[in-house]
């Protein structure tokens, strides 16, 4: 995710600002800039990189003794979503006057369409980026007051944002505002402080006021004025933060990992905002360069990845299979490196992989690129390796994951995933009918999964019940197949305990000789296709003693008498319950791993990026 940072008051303005992108580092980032107001002029410094970059740039054009003349700044790190990680397109960015200046967090949805018009109107772009639109929006909107100008420019903007702006015109004054990226503003003596999270702001003061919605703040050293985008006065409290600011980093989570977890909602938003076509009942893939025509001839797909990437190609397999009718296999993606692959000219090959730099992966990728294969991404991370050697894929927009075991990555994944079998599908024999349900069930997606959260305690009721077991087991059937394999990679990766992910049927092929009181079982019961052969599972597991935990429908109660306990899954098709279901065994490997003490974000002998073989 982007930091904000904006400062006007007493201090050191660059010294301030820089303190504030540093508190924000841990959010991930790829390069980061600062704009400050200096006799009624604005200067911008950005780099591409890390926050140090910026330092030794900022020491070059703004000597000390320029300090006492700057009144005011704002400040950014960028997580590139539109544009590689460039300086050009690092914020701040300018309209083509240099005096007004602008950070922005979020995607705004129509900016090609404003870019198209504010250029026929003779504006300049230099970036690639959506954000640089909201400074020639305000400036085409400027008549003198800067406050209405930013509200009458951000009333055109479709999408998410969390913006700071300044203006030379007013160079006592800062605006913030936000719509579905947090603003949050400290409020100091004869000092004023905007940012996305608090981070950047508690060690200045702790007297915090959080944005609304399409408020818009004007903030000057003496304090703030918040209206509506239609100009009405708005009051909002001010509350007292009393984390320390290591605790705010985590955004008042433990854990980058429960943070992350929790995050699932909003991530999931952001990876299928703009990507479902209502009308057309279809998805909207305008990352993959391929026409219908070409689309259609696609006759195999292989998807090749590692780890959890590669559950969420498992989850794929089944999506193109079911929906699009196109033959499709996964394969660790060192396995098809080394394994001399079969590749037709009509064969796609998916990466996927959050980091973008999985050397096995990428190193598949060239494989497959060498023999002729369509190749595209899947990636989260903007600018990486395996986004630019495919040349095509799509982004998931999950934000920067931090802790090492990857779940708001998944989850993003697979609902990337399912648009782009929608797509297929409906290029194919996927009826307009079945499409449009589908689209209705993917814009479902992030309320199933804020129901799970809600229901946090209960799971980690249960998962103190198991935390001192050895050994578990995770079996699923169908779409819940690769699910049991991802919910035991979770529980291996921050718990250490032995955990197996199977097939259901596979159990009596062997593994079931392991059965015991002391191995629990997790059972995928939800009530989908394939339940009933799961009791029958799950009755054998109970008759070698072993005690059988149960993700189930909420409402099947007859799961009850075939487990010790239950975790209740909001009702949901086949194709869409495996997200909710994963989340609730990332929270139960997460309450785990917490009981037995052990390092959740860093776990032992894990890189959260294999840029090695
Ligand atoms: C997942 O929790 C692990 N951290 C690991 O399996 C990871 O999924 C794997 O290394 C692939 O990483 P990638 O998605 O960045 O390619």
């Amino acid at each position: 995710m982007c930091g904000i940072v904006g400062y006007i008051g007493k201090r050191h303005v660059v010294n301030t600002l820089i303190d504030g992108l540093k508190r924000l580092e841990y959010r991930g980032y790829d390069s980061a800039g600062i704009a400050v107001m200096e006799n009624n002029s604005i200067s911008v410094i950005k780099a591409k990189g890390k926050v140090s970059e910026l330092q030794k740039k900022v020491a070059e054009k703004l000597p000390a003794s320029a300090s006492s003349d700057i009144s005011s700044g704002i400040a950014h790190t960028r997580w590139a979503t539109h544009g590689p990680p460039t300086e050009i397109n690092a914020h701040p960015h300018t309209d083509n006057s240099g005096r007004i200046a602008i950070v922005h967090n979020g995607i705004i949805d129509n900016y090609v369409e404003l870019k198209k018009h504010l250029s026929a109107k003779g504006h300049k772009f230099v970036s690639e980026t959506d954000s640089e639109v909201i400074a020639h929006l305000i400036a085409e909107c400027f008549e003198g007051d800067i406050v209405q100008a930013v509200a009458a420019a951000l009333k055109k903007l479709e999408g998410t944002f969390g913006i700071a702006v300044m203006c030379a015109d007013t160079p006592d004054v800062l605006v913030a505002a936000r719509r579905g990226s947090p603003i949050v503003i400290g409020v100091g003596n004869s000092e004023t402080i905007i940012a996305s999270d608090i981070s950047a702001i508690i060690s200045y003061t702790k007297r915090v006021i959080f944005l609304n919605d399409n408020d818009i703040a004007m903030v000057s050293a003496e304090g703030i004025d918040i209206r509506s985008l239609d100009n009405v006065p708005v009051s909002r409290e001010t509350a007292h933060i009393d984390w320390d600011a290591e605790a705010a980093e985590k955004g008042g989570y433990e854990h980058f990992m429960l943070k992350e977890i929790f995050e699932q909602p909003a991530a999931i938003s952001n990876a299928i905002r703009g990507r479902l076509d209502e009308t057309q009942a279809n998805g909207i893939l305008s990352g993959l360069n391929l026409s219908a025509r070409e689309m259609a001839m696609i006759n195999r797909i292989v998807i090749a990845s590692c780890g959890t990437s590669m559950h969420a190609g498992m989850m794929a397999e089944y999506y193109f299979e079911d929906l699009a009718n196109i033959p499709t296999e996964v394969e660790q993606a060192a396995e098809f490196r080394y394994r001399n692959p079969i590749i037709e000219p009509n064969t796609l090959v998916l990466a996927i992989s959050q980091s973008g730099e999985t050397a096995d992966t990428l190193a598949a990728v060239r494989e497959a690129a060498n023999k002729g294969a369509i190749v595209a991404g899947i990636c989260n991370v903007v600018g990486s390796t395996i986004a630019r050697e495919t040349g095509q894929g799509l982004y998931i927009h999950a934000g920067p994951e931090i802790g090492v075991a990857s779940t708001k990555a998944f989850t993003c994944q697979v609902a990337v995933l399912l648009i782009m079998a929608l797509k297929f599908g409906r290029g194919r024999r996927l009826s307009r009918h079945d499409g449009m349900k589908l689209v209705e069930e993917i814009k479902s997606i992030p309320a199933l999964v804020t129901q799970v959260l809600e229901k946090a305690s209960d799971i980690e009721r249960i998962a103190k019940k198991y935390a001192d077991a050895e050994d578990f087991f995770y079996i699923g059937r169908g779409y819940l197949y690769p699910v049991a394999m991802e919910g035991a990679l979770k529980l291996k990766e921050i718990s250490y305990i032995h955990a197996e992910g199977y097939h259901a049927a596979e159990l009596k092929h062997g593994p079931i000789a392991l059965l015991e009181r002391k191995v629990p079982v997790i059972a995928l019961a939800n009530d989908i296709p394939g339940k009933d052969k799961m009791i029958a599972n799950m009755q054998e597991c109970r008759a070698r003693k072993s005690p059988v935990i149960a993700t189930a429908t909420i409402g099947d109660e007859e799961i009850k008498t075939y487990s010790e306990d239950i975790i209740w899954i909001p009702r949901s098709s086949q194709l869409i319950t495996p997200i909710p279901t994963v989340v609730a065994l990332q929270l139960f490997s997460y309450y785990v791993a917490k009981e037995r003490g052990c390092s959740i974000d860093q776990p032992r002998n894990l890189a959260k990026s294999v840029t090695v073989e």
